[in-house]
């Protein structure tokens, strides 16, 4: 496949055509936070807004995983108006999310540390006031437990059960701050179509699904 030159944070890359900056910039070691991305997703669903960067010539912002590489274009993911769109829509997801990390068993893998630690954002900020959802943790399947207070809603378990795997056992129910990730007919989910593989788990970039007793362990 062709590939295209571009610059990243100054550091010359090369990238396939077509393919989406986010995937560039993670292939070639410059860290974009993200939660909803795919690599093998063929659209990205660009939900999280997270993914923010600065390209030159372009007056706004623009997400990551919807912006598909050009040759000669230049990349900023550090500018001041990328990082100020991505602390926000950090700070408001963590304003509806449990964060307790002591308790929470993917604290040291959890994606919202990390990308937290990266736009330099307090777990526990004040910016936005906290509205929990104080929905009852689901730990009917033998595999893994779920607990809806910790998912950010990125979609990736109902993307890899439905399209990967072809099951469909999850998918969204209801709108806005009700919205949350839930079986066919709000089943527990060891009593719905799940096949128990575990992909849903290893897809989760929080402590939302966590196997019951860590593969390995
Ligand atoms: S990764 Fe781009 S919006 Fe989520």
């Amino acid at each position: 496949m062709k590939t295209v030159s571009l610059i990243i944070d100054g550091k010359e890359v090369k990238a396939s055509q077509g393919e989406k900056v986010l995937w560039a910039a993670l292939d070639n070691g410059v860290y974009i936070p993200s939660l909803c991305a795919l690599s093998d997703a063929s659209a990205p669903d660009a939900s999280c807004r997270l993914c923010w960067v600065e390209i030159k010539g372009k007056s706004q912002p623009v997400t990551a995983c919807t912006e598909t590489v050009e040759e000669g274009m230049v990349v900023n993911t550090r500018g001041a108006g990328a990082l100020r769109l991505a602390r926000a829509a950090l700070e408001l997801l963590l304003a509806s999310n449990v964060v307790d990390c002591v308790h929470c068993p993917a604290s040291g893998s959890c994606e919202l540390q990390k990308i937290a630690a990266h736009l330099g954002v307090k777990l526990k900020t004040k910016r936005f006031r906290k509205i929990l959802r104080n929905l009852p943790l689901d730990s009917s399947s033998p595999l893994f437990t779920y607990d809806p207070n910790r998912c950010v809603l990125c979609g990736r378990c109902i993307w890899v059960c439905r399209e990967r795997l072809g099951i469909g056992a999850l998918g969204f129910a209801h709108r806005g701050f009700n919205r949350r990730v839930t079986t066919f007919g709000d089943e527990p989910i060891g009593e719905a179509r799940c096949e128990g593989c575990g992909d849903c788990v290893t897809a989760c970039p929080t402590g939302a699904l966590c196997f019951k007793d860590k593969p390995g362990s």
